[in-house]
Formats: structure tokens, C-alpha cells, sequence
């Protein structure tokens, strides 16, 4: 069952009806300014850090689920009936309803009473404000008289103290009114210099900035006196909480169209400017006044959303696909990366499941995002990869979070995930083969962002791989930490006291439990340094990494091979977890994903047994599950993975991060009918016709879908902010699809079900613009180029010759 449809045209998801399973979100705002925004206008905003620095407020795990945001009610003067177009609060039967969410905007509108109500929420590239246009027309054969009100609560910054400090916070919040501009002040009077505007176009009727008086005693959002009454009171907010509304009369005769405009925006004073006159407590508003008057100028406000559409057609233009399935087309061209650069701005901070409040920047899941995003924003990321260097500590570990605001690495969640430093090798090695940007590896770049002891970003990829070399443990295979990629899998944990973190709390010394998962992670990361050592001429330098990857190779063969699979771990006891001696988790994902994609059996057919072994053992029609069989209860020796219930999360959940290391390794072998199945068993869209068993928004990808185990077997759940984004992109774009940058240039080698005719690819790759054309001449995956009508060598597109800016590429697959 379906709750909208895809307007592939214009990049839209079109959602036909409000009550969709789970609020189904949209993200504003792409540099400094964000917000999120459901299909019923739910959603808040923040300035660059959603803990620090929340304009308005947000109550997660309520009930709806989705409640408090960008409200507007209409009011009818004639018999007092009031609605919201965006369905919710009042959740009035609407005649019609369609919500769009596009790129970094969402439209809301519906009909009632034949009044047709349209809001458009948008965030101007540039700008640290929000823009709500409405436009109301009247389809009636009589004229209407109509109230319009906005409204929204203001959160008095710290969104973690604004849920928590009630004694202190009940008194100290301040707006001032001037001009029909609500200004939301509170501590600005202290320490803050920096404030809140909520600005409408149009004349008032009235405003209201205290909670209380609009929604009156004992009221809810879904029923504000103020509203009901059809007039607001004027309320000048003293403690409490600060809210702002704004009240607009509007007489449509039939056929008449309005639009009102409302800007929320942030600002921040010079300190020796706060005030005006200086001395006083008014905020000094010279520099938002002009900036206020522009965006309430309907010519201006088209232009930057014209702006922000072109900004987009321009990202999403580097990589456009035509291929004969309209899944893969939508999710490549438009929505997969889309999300990839969701992910870059908010990385795991800001969704339906991530409060703002918690998690910084993981220092493994920020070079993974990285893998994404990389082709659209190459000079970002190069400032994400410094950015997250910087936080390396000198022996190569690093803390596993950094915060967004202070890019420090963060003390509370520690260091010791074994895994962390060698994604580091993974991201700069994508962003060089992207780029062409060597110099990266010459920048200065320090060690736990302490002054004077910079290195070349090189010498942190060195020091990266060292750390594991450093770390092995009994059998010769790495030492897992505190946890590696799985950050569930909590071998030195032991936890036994409910409550205890399973992230930070360690109870073994951890010297015994160790990870094949981070074996396979190092033979990828050894080679692809040594690939960069090659190409700077280092040849004894890459020969040694290759010598450490085999070696590392023989003992994943030695140790971590299981008969039919790579095992997953030893534990503390020096016991395998994820073989087929254990009583529960007898095999896992990631290792069979990872270790295949570092080449390990490819040669001696186990690669191929252990992808058959997850076909059989871990496979469902919902996607491939983390482990099996789940476990049914509590092991003191695995931590959080088996705290979930069985099918949930890391505890056989389908995963959706591992199941592109899955695809990847199918199509290292050769079987695109493979690779291509498990990609359509995930793929948003292609789960579109079952939403109401996904529940989660069909256009973007969840972390999780319940797995075989589970009541709810194919559920999805924690849409939008995770590694699942960047790594099915890689999967489709460059394995299965087989458009792959590598350091010699693009490479061509597609990996597809025989029954592909072929495809057409444009990639803008350095500054050219490739036009790849894939013509299937028969089964199989072997590739003949021509290039601009001559026949090249092997499957990768030479470099043109300084200047040309366009290359035409023909690819015969097949023999
Ligand atoms: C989740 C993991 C997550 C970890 C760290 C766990 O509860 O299951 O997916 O990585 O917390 O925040
Ligand atoms: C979510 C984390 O962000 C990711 O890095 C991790 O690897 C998975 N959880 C698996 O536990």
C-alpha cells in the first residue's frame, strides 16, 4: 500500500495522505541553518548545532509521535470553524491534502471548505533563516472572510537544558515586539548574543508570544483559544514559555489568491553591538531589519528558491544515470544522493531518531558519510577529512566522537574502537581518487588538536595502520577494543549493571577478544595505502603494507575462516563468535561483506562459499539480516547485541549498512543478478508498494528493518541518519553500475543481470564531463571501451588532455 508517489521530475516525493504509517520528514537548510519537517509541518530548527543552539522546540517520543512545529490555522469568520492545512494539530478532515518534500524544501497544501491553503518551508542558500510562504485562495462562489495565524514555540536554546531546567528556565525567558516582528530574546540580556526573529508580511491583527495566552489553560495545539476565539491577545511573554504567533484578516473574494510570507530567522551581534541605544537592554536589530524586508518581498523569496533548485539540479547533475529501472534511476539521480548529503550536514545528529541532543560526529561513521558525498562537495570534504584528522590522538587511535561546534574530540564517549583510525585511510583514499588532490597529503594537520604537533595528513594514514599492527592479539588477528564496527558487539564489556553505557563502560583488560571484521577492514586499508605509497613513489614503503596485508591475509585464513564463512570474532575467553560451534550467532554479515571486498579467498573459492552462506543462512525478501541465529537471551560476554530482541537492531536486524558490503562482494564476483536482488531488497523505493509494512519514508533509507525473527519482520526503522546512505550509493554507482573513480582516472566496469540492455551514465569526474554509454553485447562482465571513438585498453578511461572538458565513452559488456 502506498501513501504517496514519486514526482521524478520535479525530485519530489508527492505524500497523498497525512496519516502515513511514521511522520515521513524532510530536512531545510544546507550550510549553517537547518531544520526538519514532517508531512503534517512537525519539525524544529536549529543554527549549525541542534543541542546548542535550538530555535524552536521539538518534544521527541510524544504522542502523536510528531508533535509541535510550523503550525498555521485558517479561521472562518462566518462560523468560526478553524482548521490546519497541514493537517495536524487540528487534524480536520481535509478535502484534499499533498505534501512535497523536494530538495531542501517541503510543500504542504489542502482544501477545506473550499478554501485551498498552500505553505512552502525553505531555507535561501546564504541565509540563517526559514521562509513559510502561504498562499490562500478562495475557491468559493462567495467572498471569505478568513483569520490566518501562524505560530510556533521558541526553545530557549540549550535543547537539553530547555528539557530539563524547569526552575530556572520558567523565568527567564524574554521576546521583544516591534514592528509586527516577534523577536525571541531570552539570556540575550547575559551571556548570548544572539537571538531569534519571526516576521510576517502582511499587517497584523494581532500577535502572541506567551504560550499560555494563545493556547489558553489546559489547551493544546490542537485547540488554541486564541484561534478559536479568533483573535489573539497581544502577549508579551515573561518566563514561561515564549511562543510567537502572528494573526492576519484576509477577505478573498471568489477566485482571489494571497499570499502571506513569514521569516523565521538567527542572528548573532557583534558583543560591543548587542544593544540599540548602546547601554539600553533592546537588541540592536540594524543588521536584520534590511535582511527581514528582503525575504518579505514575494520577488525576492522566488528568487532564492530558484536559487536553492538550481543549487540542487547542479549537485545531483555531477552523476545521472538512465538505466531500465526506475528504482535505481531515482534513488542514484536524486534521492540516495540527497540523503548522502543529509548526512554530511547533520551527520547522526538530527532526525525522528537522533534528539540533537546526543551523539557529536563519529569519527567511523563521518569517513563513511564521506564515500557519499564526496563527488558533489570534493573541497567539504576535504575540510571533513582535516576536521576529523585533527582529532587522531598520537598513537594513531582516536576519540570515537567529535563535537560539531568545537571539533574537539569528545571525553565522554573515549577512544579504543579498534576499528576507528583505518576508516580514515578508507575516506582520504576515496577523496583522492575523486579529486586528484594530492596535496591533501602534505597539509599539517595535528594530533588531538594540540598546537605544535602537526604531521602531514600522511603521517596520520600511517600512524592509522600502525595502531592495528600495534593492537593484535593472541591468534595475530586484531584486538577489537571496545568494539569495532559493530558497536554492539561489546567483547570486553561484561556488563551487568542496568544502565551502564556498553559504549563506554570496559570490565577486561582486553587483551584476548579479537576481530576479523577489523582483519578485513586493515587488508583493505593496507592496500589502498599502498596504492598512494606507489603513486608517491614510495615503493618500499607500499611493498611493506602489501607484505603486512598478507600477512594479515594468512591469519584471517588460519583463524577467521570457519569452513563455510568467516568467522566473526574471538571473544574474551579466546572462544569464535560467529561459527558454526556457537549456540546463537553462528554467522555474521560483516565479516563475509568486508573481508570479501579485501580479497580475501577470492582466489580459492571461499569468497564464493561464504556469499552462498549468507544467501542461505542470512538472506530474507526483506533484505540480508546481521547474524543468525539471533540471540534468545542475555550474554554477559556480547553485550548490547543481544540486549535487542531477536530481529531487532544488531541483534538480526537487516542491517542496512552491511548489506551493500554484501552487494559489493557479489559483484566482485561476478554475479550482478545477485548484487542487484539483494540492492532491490532495501532500496526505498523499490519497498515503495509496501509501506504500510516498511512504515518508514520510502525515498530515503532506514538503518534498520526488522529482521526474520522479529513480530514486525520488515519494519524499517532510524531513517535517514546513517552509513546506509553513502554505502548503497557506493554499491550501485560504483560496483554494480561500475562508474568507479580510482587514482588513474574513472574507471568503467558494470556488474548487472544479464536481462540489462545496457545503461547511459553523465559524470562530471575532475573537472570533465563524461558521457558513458553501456551496451550489453553478451553475458558476463568483461568491458571494451572506446573513447571518443577510439578503442582503449582495459576498463579505465584515460586521463584527457589538459582542456578537453567533455569525453564520450561507449562500453561493450560481455563476450
Ligand atoms: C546502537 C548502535 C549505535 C550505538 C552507539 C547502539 O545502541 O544499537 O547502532 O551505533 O548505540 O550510539
Ligand atoms: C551505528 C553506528 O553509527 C555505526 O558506525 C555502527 O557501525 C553501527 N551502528 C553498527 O553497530
Amino acid at each position: 500500500m502506498k501513501f504517496g508517489t514519486f514526482d521524478d521530475a520535479r525530485r519530489e516525493y508527492v505524500i497523498t495522505r497525512p496519516d502515513t504509517p511514521l511522520p515521513w520528514i524532510n530536512y531545510l537548510g544546507c550550510e549553517t541553518y537547518f531544520g526538519i519537517i514532517s508531512n503534517t509541518a512537525g519539525g524544529y530548527s536549529f543554527y549549525r548545532d541542534a543541542r546548542m543552539r535550538r530555535l524552536t522546540r521539538y518534544r521527541y517520543n510524544n504522542a502523536p509521535l510528531d508533535f509541535g512545529g510550523r503550525y498555521i490555522y485558517l479561521r472562518d469568520a462566518a462560523d468560526g470553524a478553524y482548521w490546519s492545512p497541514s493537517w495536524q494539530p487540528t487534524k480536520t478532515k481535509l478535502d484534499d491534502y499533498t505534501c512535497r518534500h523536494g530538495m531542501g524544501y517541503t510543500t504542504i497544501a489542502s482544501t477545506f471548505k473550499g478554501i485551498r491553503a498552500e505553505t512552502r518551508y525553505f531555507v535561501p542558500l546564504g541565509e540563517t533563516l526559514e521562509i513559510w510562504t502561504t498562499t490562500i485562495t478562495n475557491t468559493r462562489a462567495t467572498a471569505a472572510d478568513l483569520d490566518l495565524f501562524s505560530s510556533l514555540e521558541f526553545a530557549l536554546w540549550e535543547a537539553w537544558d530547555d528539557a530539563t531546567n524547569y526552575q530556572r528556565n520558567y523565568s527567564t525567558g524574554q521576546v521583544e515586539v516591534e514592528d509586527g516582528v516577534i523577536y525571541h530574546k531570552t539570556e540575550y540580556r547575559e551571556r548570548r548574543d544572539h537571538f531569534a526573529y519571526f516576521a510576517c508580511s502582511e499587517s497584523l491583527a494581532g500577535f502572541d508570544t506567551q504560550r499560555d495566552a494563545f493556547l489558553g489553560a489546559y489547551r493544546d495545539w490542537r485547540e488554541p483559544l486564541a484561534v478559536e476565539q479568533g483573535a489573539l491577545t497581544n502577549s508579551i511573554a515573561h518566563g514561561w514559555q515564549p511562543m510567537g504567533a502572528h494573526q492576519v484578516k484576509l477577505t478573498l473574494q471568489p477566485g482571489e489568491t494571497r499570499t502571506v510570507t513569514f521569516v523565521l530567522g538567527y542572528h548573532e551581534n557583534p558583543q560591543d553591538a548587542k544593544f540599540d541605544p548602546p547601554g539600553s537592554q533592546t537588541i540592536n536589530k540594524q543588521i536584520v531589519k534590511p535582511v527581514i524586508s528582503k525575504y518579505l518581498q514575494p520577488a525576492n523569496v522566488e528568487a532564492a528558491f530558484e536559487a536553492l533548485r538550481a543549487y540542487w539540479a547542479d549537485l545531483l547533475g555531477i552523476f545521472q544515470v538512465h538505466t531500465p529501472d526506475a528504482h535505481v534511476d531515482r534513488m542514484v539521480n536524486v534521492w540516495n544522493a540527497y540523503q548522502n548529503m543529509v548526512t554530511f550536514n547533520m551527520s547522526r545528529s538530527t532526525s525522528l531518531y537522533e534528539s540533537g541532543i546526543g551523539r557529536g560526529m563519529g569519527f567511523r561513521d563521518s569517513n563513511q558519510d564521506l564515500l557519499g558525498f564526496v563527488h558533489m562537495v570534493p573541497e567539504r570534504a576535504r575540510e571533513r577529512i582535516l576536521d576529523i584528522a585533527s582529532t587522531q590522538l598520537p598513537n594513531g587511535g582516536a576519540y570515537h566522537q567529535y563535537q560539531p561546534l568545537t571539533k574537539r574530540g569528545n571525553n565522554d564517549v573515549g577512544s579504543n574502537f579498534n576499528d576507528d583510525p583505518l576508516w580514515l585511510i578508507l575516506g582520504v583514499a576515496a577523496y583522492l581518487k575523486e579529486s586528484g588532490d594530492w596535496s591533501v597529503l602534505d597539509a599539517l594537520v595535528p594530533y588531538d588538536n594540540a598546537a605544535g604537533t602537526e604531521t602531514p595528513l600522511y603521517e596520520h594514514l600511517q600512524r592509522s595502520l600502525q595502531y592495528t599492527l600495534d593492537r593484535l592479539g593472541p591468534h595475530g588477528l586484531p584486538l577489537i577494543g571496545r568494539a569495532d564496527w559493530n558497536d554492539c558487539l561489546n567483547l570486553n564489556c561484561f556488563s551487568d549493571t542496568p544502565g551502564q553505557s556498553f559504549q563506554t563502560t570496559t570490565n577486561k583488560d582486553g587483551k584476548v577478544a579479537e576481530s576479523v571484521l577489523i582483519a578485513g577492514l586493515f587488508v583493505l586499508a593496507a592496500d589502498e595505502l599502498a596504492d598512494i605509497a606507489l603513486a608517491r613513489g614510495l615503493q618500499a614503503e607500499a611493498q611493506r603494507y602489501r607484505d603486512e596485508a598478507a600477512k594479515m591475509v594468512t591469519v584471517t585464513d588460519e583463524h577467521g575462516w570457519d569452513g563455510a564463512w568467516f568467522k566473526r570474532a574471538y571473544d574474551d575467553f579466546g572462544q569464535p563468535v560467529g561459527s558454526s560451534v556457537c549456540e546463537e550467532g553462528q554467522i555474521f554479515i560483516e565479516p563475509q561483506g568486508i573481508c570479501v571486498m579485501a580479497g580475501i579467498g577470492l582466489a580459492d573459492g571461499r569468497a564464493t562459499k561464504a556469499l552462498d552462506s549468507v544467501a542461505t543462512r542470512l538472506a530474507t525478501p526483506h533484505g540480508i539480516v546481521l547474524q543468525q541465529p539471533a540471540y534468545s537471551r542475555y550474554h554477559l560476554n556480547l553485550g548490547e547485541i543481544s540486549s535487542y530482541p531477536p530481529g531487532y537492531k544488531e541483534n538480526a536486524g537487516v542491517f542496512c549498512h552491511t548489506n551493500p558490503w554484501i552487494m559489493i562482494a557479489e559483484a566482485m564476483l561476478g554475479r550482478g543478478e545477485a548484487a542487484f536482488d539483494y540492492y532491490q531488497r532495501i532500496n526505498p523505493s523499490a519497498r515503495e508498494a509496501i509501506s504500510e509494512v516498511h512504515r518508514c519514508e520510502p525515498y530515503v533509507y532506514a538503518q534498520m528493518i526488522a529482521g526474520i525473527d522479529a513480530a514486525t519482520h520488515g519494519e524499517a526503522k532510524n531513517s535517514w541518519l546513517s552509513g546506509t546512505a553513502a554505502w548503497n550509493y557506493v554499491a550501485i554507482t560504483q560496483w554494480l553500475l561500475g562508474i568507479r573513480p580510482t587514482l588513474n582516472g574513472l574507471q568503467v566496469a558494470p556488474v548487472l543481470p544479464a536481462s540489462w540492455p545496457g545503461f547511459t551514465v553523465t559524470r562530471r569526474f575532475q573537472g570533465v564531463t563524461y558521457t558513458i554509454e553501456v551496451v550489453r553485447r553478451g553475458p558476463g562482465t568483461q568491458v571494451a571501451l572506446e573513447v571518443d571513438g577510439a578503442s582503449v585498453h582495459g576498463d579505465v578511461v584515460p586521463r584527457p588532455k589538459p582542456g578537453v572538458s567533455a569525453v564520450s565513452v561507449r562500453a561493450s559488456l560481455g563476450s
